[in-house]
């Protein structure tokens, strides 16, 4: 293919000059991927490598596609969210020659249609947030995973759960780096991005009050105990459901009401899902809700509130708002979904802020170079999923720490004898 003719699928691309504004401000957010994107322009690490993407269309995945482009690689790209493309960035990156198939409101079908797109362009690396790519070329075109493609990147604690298993089972065919486990990305996008933006997301959906509410969260991992601080933050009553002893011990250590989910149930004025789970909320929570409750997911898939049962307790749904459904049950109650039970921060607001994808794509961009040097150097990682180095974690928090204009201490000469030394004691 030749890729300065690109083929694409958009919604519009008379939007592109809107989304170009948006990527320019997500820019000024990004000092790292900007960094980056000047150092990497002149050596072009990524020269000769095609890489497929499958990851929300927002202005900081532009920045991120731009700036492989600009390393050197040739990129086709679509969406890992029928809901969460934002159709001016698209509009932007398919104008500036990018191959790409994306666009907000698609169907399952289309969703796929855009994900076999990308592949026509027989990529060698994958980039994937929720692993549907590579599943898909698993799937559909084994010949291609075990040929074609030398490595990808996963972006988020689903994908990367799903790949494990892949790879336990011995299906996996190329190795995959686990970017989500970055603590550089996990603790920061999942924490301080889902925290934000999803509330975010609620309030664009419904602008209620969060002061004095009962806000429920299923799930006190990294996304959940973002959210929870936030909603707290406003004055919201914090009530968290869990599965693990552990994270529900810290959730009551920091001040929450913990408890089952039949419980919260009924007393939640707003739920959240944040655990990656499916079946979270299902109909015998729906029976007791309050009147007027308001769901919805943070979670990477729309399984984790089951619609489907809510669906059969109703006589009657309507949008009442974008992005807001109301839902009337047969005795007459009302509960109010988000999103279709979508990615609330993503379809309902614009996902994590620049600031903070900004280290996670520094280890999507780093990992993704990674890969092409060890191809280069003729090695190839196993066929399972694998961590970033840790030295990556700490030379990406260090670019941060720098641009954001902090400096910190240096152990000492004698501090590091100290450290790896037993002689020493009281
Ligand atoms: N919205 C976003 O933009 C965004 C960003 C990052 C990750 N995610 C997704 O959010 C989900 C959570 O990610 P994470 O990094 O917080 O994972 P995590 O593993 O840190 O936390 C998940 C928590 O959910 C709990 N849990 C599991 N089943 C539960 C149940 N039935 N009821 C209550 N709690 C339950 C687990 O015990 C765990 O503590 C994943 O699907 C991930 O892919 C979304």
């Amino acid at each position: 293919m030749d890729y300065k003719k690109g083929k694409y699928k958009v919604r519009n691309i008379k939007l592109a000059d809107d989304g170009r504004k948006k990527i320019e401000w997500a820019e000024s957010r990004m000092p790292v991927m900007m960094e980056f994107r000047k150092k990497y322009s002149k050596t072009k690490p990524l020269k000769g490598y095609r890489i497929a993407g499958c990851l929300h269309v927002t202005k900081e995945t532009a920045v991120l596609v731009e700036t492989l482009v600009a390393a050197g690689a040739y990129v086709s790209w679509s969406g890992c969210n029928p809901l969460s493309t934002q159709d001016d960035v698209a509009a932007a990156l398919a104008k500036n020659g990018i191959p790409i198939y994306a666009w907000h409101g698609m169907n399952v079908k289309e969703f796929y249609w855009c994900i076999e797109r990308t592949l026509d362009f027989k990529p060698n690396l994958t980039l994937d947030d929720g692993a549907d790519l590579i599943f898909t070329i698993h799937n559909k075109y084994p010949k291609m995973a075990q040929t074609t493609v030398i490595g990808g990147t996963e972006e988020t604690t689903t994908g990367v759960h799903r790949l494990r298993a892949m790879a336990a089972d011995g299906a996996l065919k190329y190795p995959v780096i686990a970017v989500n486990d970055a603590e550089t990305k996990w603790d920061f996008d999942n924490v301080y991005g889902t925290g934000q933006s999803s509330i975010d997301g609620i309030l664009r959906a419904t602008s209620v009050l969060l002061a004095g509410k009962n806000f429920v969260i299923a799930g006190f991992g990294h996304c959940g105990s973002g959210v929870a601080k936030r909603a707290a933050g406003m004055g919201a009553n914090v009530i968290i459901t869990e599965v693990k002893p552990i994270a529900a011990l810290k959730a009551a250590l920091e001040g929450y009401q913990v408890m089952p989910m039949d419980q919260a149930a009924k007393i939640g004025d707003i739920f959240i899902t944040a655990t990656g789970v499916k079946d979270v909320i299902i109909k015998k929570h729906f029976e007791k809700m309050k009147e007027g409750a308001i769901v919805c997911n943070t979670g990477h898939y729309d399984c984790e509130i089951n619609l489907t049962e809510l669906a059969k307790l109703s006589k009657s749904k309507r949008l009442i708002r974008d992005n807001n459904e109301e839902y009337t049950l047969k005795n007459g109650k009302k509960i109010f979904v988000l999103a279709q039970g979508r990615l609330v921060n993503l379809a309902a607001a614009e996902g994590h802020p620049s600031e903070v994808m900004d280290m996670s794509f520094a280890n999507q961009f780093m990992s993704q170079i990674r890969l092409a040097e060890l191809d280069r150097n003729g090695i190839r990682l196993d066929n399972s999923v694998h961590d970033i180095p840790v030295e990556q974690d700490q030379y990406i928090a260090g670019i941060k720490l720098t641009t954001l204009g902090y400096k910190i201490d240096k152990l000492t000469k004698e501090q590091i004898h100290y450290m790896s030394d037993y002689s020493e004691g009281t």
